[in-house]
C-alpha cells in the first residue's frame, strides 16, 4: 500500500516488511530506539553497546516469533521506520519459544540480561487478558524522526485495526509518545516504573474516534 504524506518526509511507501528485510529492520530499530529510557538503564551508558544489545535481542524477537507481521516505511527503496506487529494471542512467548530466546539475553551480560528479564516480566505481568494487537518496537530511523514518518506507520496499523475490528495495545517508555499515540487513539491504561524508568500501558478501543 502505497502512502504520501503532503508535507515532511516525502514519498513513503507503508507495506508489510519483507523477511529478508529483517536485518536491516533490526538495526533501524536498534539505531532508532538507541536513546529510550529504558535502553539507558538496561544497556547502559555506552550507545554503540546500547544499538549491539538491542539489535541482538530485536533479532532474537523476529527469529522466535514466527507470528510476527511487522510494518515499514519505505523512501526511495530505503527502510525508513519499522514497527513489529504480534496479532492476537501471539505475543506473549510459549515455553518453547522463552527457551530460544533466552540464549540471546543471557549473551548480554549479566547485568543488561537481569534488567532486560525484569523489564520484560513487568510488560508481560501488564499484557491485557483480552485479544488484542500488540504493538512494537516502532522506530524512525534516528536522522529522521519528527517528520511524518511514524505517523504514517500509526496510521496505516490503525487502519488495519478498524478493518479487523482489533483492540490495540503497546507499552511506552517516553512521555512524548504517550501524547504521539494519544492521536491514534491510544488511551492510557496505567502508569509504573520499570527498572526505575516510569513506562505507559496503553489501550485502542475498537474503531475509536482518530485524526
Ligand atoms: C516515536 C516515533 C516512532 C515517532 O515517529 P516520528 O516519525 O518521529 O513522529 P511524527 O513525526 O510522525 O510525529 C511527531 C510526534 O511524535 C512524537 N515524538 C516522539 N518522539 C519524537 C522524536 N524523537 N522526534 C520528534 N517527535 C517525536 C511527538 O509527540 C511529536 O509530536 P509534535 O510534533 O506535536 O511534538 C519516533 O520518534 C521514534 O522512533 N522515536 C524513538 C524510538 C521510540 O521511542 N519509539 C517508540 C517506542 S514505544
Amino acid at each position: 500500500m502505497q502512502e504520501t504524506a503532503a508535507s515532511g518526509p516525502g514519498s513513503i511507501e507503508v507495506r508489510d516488511l519483507r523477511r529478508e528485510e529483517i536485518p536491516e529492520a533490526v538495526v533501524l530499530i536498534a539505531r532508532g530506539m538507541r536513546d529510550n529510557p529504558l535502553h539507558l538503564v538496561a544497556y547502559g551508558d555506552d550507545p554503540e553497546r546500547r544499538v549491539r544489545c538491542h539489535a541482538r535481542l530485536i533479532r532474537g524477537m523476529f527469529d522466535v516469533f514466527s507470528a510476527q507481521q511487522p510494518i515499514c516505511a519505505t523512501r526511495g527503496g530505503t527502510l525508513v521506520g519499522v514497527t513489529g506487529v504480534a496479532p492476537p494471542g501471539a505475543c506473549q512467548p510459549t515455553a518453547t519459544q522463552r527457551l530460544r530466546i533466552l540464549p540471546r539475553v543471557v549473551a548480554l551480560g549479566p547485568r543488561s540480561a537481569g534488567r532486560t528479564m525484569t523489564w520484560t516480566s513487568a510488560w508481560a505481568r501488564r499484557d491485557p487478558d483480552e485479544p488484542h494487537v500488540h504493538l512494537g518496537p516502532l522506530a524512525v530511523d534516528a536522522h529522521l524522526q519528527g517528520q511524518g514518518i511514524g505517523s504514517l506507520i500509526m496510521r496505516e496499523h490503525c487502519r488495519r485495526l478498524d478493518e479487523a475490528d482489533q483492540v490495540g495495545y503497546l507499552e511506552t517508555d517516553k512521555p512524548e509518545n504517550v501524547h504521539f499515540y494519544r492521536r491514534f487513539g491510544f488511551e492510557v491504561l496505567a502508569e509504573e516504573a520499570v527498572i526505575g524508568v516510569p513506562n505507559w500501558f496503553m489501550r485502542r478501543p475498537v474503531r475509536p474516534s482518530w485524526s
